[in-house]
Formats: C-alpha cells, structure tokens, sequence
C-alpha cells in the first residue's frame, strides 16, 4: 500500500544509526516482524529507488525503523526530522512464522539487527537468547553474546565462532537470523548439520522491490532437472526456511 505518513519521532543512535518513526494505524495494524517497507528517499528533485527498511517495532499506530547510513538513500532519511512526511510503500514480503514455547536463538549482523528486535517482541513464552556482530563497538546494540570483528567490543571474531556450543548450551529448537549472506549461509548449515528449524531473512539487493524485474531472485529447490527454481526475495521471501534454500557455495 502506497501512502504518505508524517514522521512522529527521530532518534540519533551511536555513529551512523537512527531510529525513524512514522504513523498510521492501518499500516501498524498489519505490519508483521520480518516484513519490511520500501521507503522514498528522494523530495521529488533527484529520482531515487526506494530503499527496503526492515520494521524494527510497532507500538500502537506507530512504526519505527532502524536504519544505518551507508549511502545517499539512506543520507536523506537521516535528515528527515520530525512533522515531515515520508512517502512508504508496504509492508511488504512474507513474515518470520512465529513459535511460541520454545527455546530461541536469534542470530544478527549488522542491519539485520531490526528485525530480530520486533520478532523478539512478538514470540510468546519463549526463551530467546541472541547473538549480534558488527565490525566494532559502533556496531553493537543489546544482545546476551555480542562480537566484534576489531574486538573493540565483547568477544573478537564473528557471530558463527562460538554457534555450536552456545545452541547446545541453550537446548535451542528454533533459529532465526538476518544479516550478511555468508552469515546466514553459515548458521543455515550449522542448522541443517543439527537437525534445527532455522529461518533467514535475506538482504538481497533490490530494484523495484515488488516483484517485477527479478533483481532480487534466489535459488530455492525444486522438484525439477536442476534442481532449483528462482524466487524473488521481495515478493517470496525476504523469510525463507534454511532446507527450501540452494545453497552451493561452502
Ligand atoms: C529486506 C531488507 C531489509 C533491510 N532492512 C534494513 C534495516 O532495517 N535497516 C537498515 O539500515 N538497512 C536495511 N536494509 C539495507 C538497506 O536497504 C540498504 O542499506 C540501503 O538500501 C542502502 O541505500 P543507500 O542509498 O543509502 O546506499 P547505496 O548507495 O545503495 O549503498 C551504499 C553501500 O551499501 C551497500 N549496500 C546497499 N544495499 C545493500 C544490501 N541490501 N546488502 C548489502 N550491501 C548493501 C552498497 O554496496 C554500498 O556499498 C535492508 C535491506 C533489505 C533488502
Ligand atoms: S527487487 Fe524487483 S523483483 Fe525483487
């Protein structure tokens, strides 16, 4: 759904992290953890794609985003202020499926972060323990296991170092995670290896973000001679479960 919203909140995080609120109940009703919005970055002078921002929380009739700024799209949301309007389309792509009475490893890197939070907030009489990395301490925000690349922050190396053992520490049933592809790769792995449910949410680049032009596409099994067909990760996805992905590189 295509709408203008008034922006309600804006809030600097630590380095190049904001959290951007708009309102609208209607959206905020239907706005499920693990779908996102593609948000206009542009005023109407220079043309831009919309960028895909991951809900990061609902509350009432508003929705936050969490963005980093890493280029110009994401330079002019960091200058939207509060009482401007925002054009948003979505929310869009299929949402994280929810387990409830379980115990839950969530895994995140970088701005894959958001998403995690609002699922976290959603999952019912669960125990939810997550781990999130970045390359430094600008990266990190609450988690139980934070790593660093720099080890400028909690422990020095990638999420997926001390994986196994913390799953078995925590008799983990289900995983969910969002991040960098070789990330996810390597959770997904370790998730099939072990026998445990395990849902991505991909961060494919995207152009239209619709479901048009197939920029987004991955490979997911097929019952066919190669053994795979292509989804779109705006439209199928960004959520996929571990054992439907292709996964040919190690
Ligand atoms: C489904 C989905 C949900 C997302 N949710 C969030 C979120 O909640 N918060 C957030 O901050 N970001 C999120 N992102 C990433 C965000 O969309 C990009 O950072 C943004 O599009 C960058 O736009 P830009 O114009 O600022 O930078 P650009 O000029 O487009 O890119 C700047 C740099 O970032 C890299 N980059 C851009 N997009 C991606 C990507 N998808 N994957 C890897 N590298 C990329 C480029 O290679 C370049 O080096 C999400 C992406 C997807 C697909
Ligand atoms: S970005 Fe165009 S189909 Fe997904």
């Amino acid at each position: 759904m295509y709408k203008k919203c008034l922006i309600t909140a804006f809030e600097e995080l630590k380095a190049d992290y904001f959290v951007l609120m708009i309102e609208d109940s209607a959206l905020a009703q239907v706005s499920e953890p693990g779908q996102f919005f593609n948000l206009s970055c542009s005023d109407g002078d220079i043309p831009r794609l919309k960028k895909p921002i991951s809900i990061y929380d609902v509350d009432g009739s508003e929705i936050a985003f969490m963005i980093k700024k890493v280029g110009k799209g994401t330079e002019y949301l960091s200058k939207l202020k509060v009482g401007d309007s925002i054009d948003v389309l979505g929310p869009l792509g299929n949402p994280f499926p929810l387990v409830s009475g379980k115990s839950v490893l969530m895994v995140s890197g970088g701005v894959g972060y958001p998403p995690l939070v609002y699922l976290k907030k959603k999952l019912e009489d669960c125990e939810v323990i997550s781990i999130h990395g970045g390359r430094s301490y600008d990266d990190i925000f609450l988690c139980d296991y934070p790593f660093t690349e720099d080890g400028s922050y909690g422990r020095k190396g990638l999420v997926t170092a001390h994986l196994e053992k913390i799953i078995k520490k925590h008799k983990i049933e289900v995983i969910y995670t969002c991040g960098p592809d070789s990330m996810m790769k390597a959770i997904g792995r370790k998730a099939l290896e072990l026998n445990i449910d395990c849902y991505l949410s991909l961060e494919e680049y995207m152009a239209c973000g619709i479901g048009a032009c197939y920029g987004c596409a991955v490979k997911v099994k097929a019952d066919n001679e190669q053994g795979y067909i292509y989804k779109r990760v705006c439209k199928d996805g960004p959520v996929f479960e571990v054992k439907e992905l292709w996964m040919e590189d190690k």
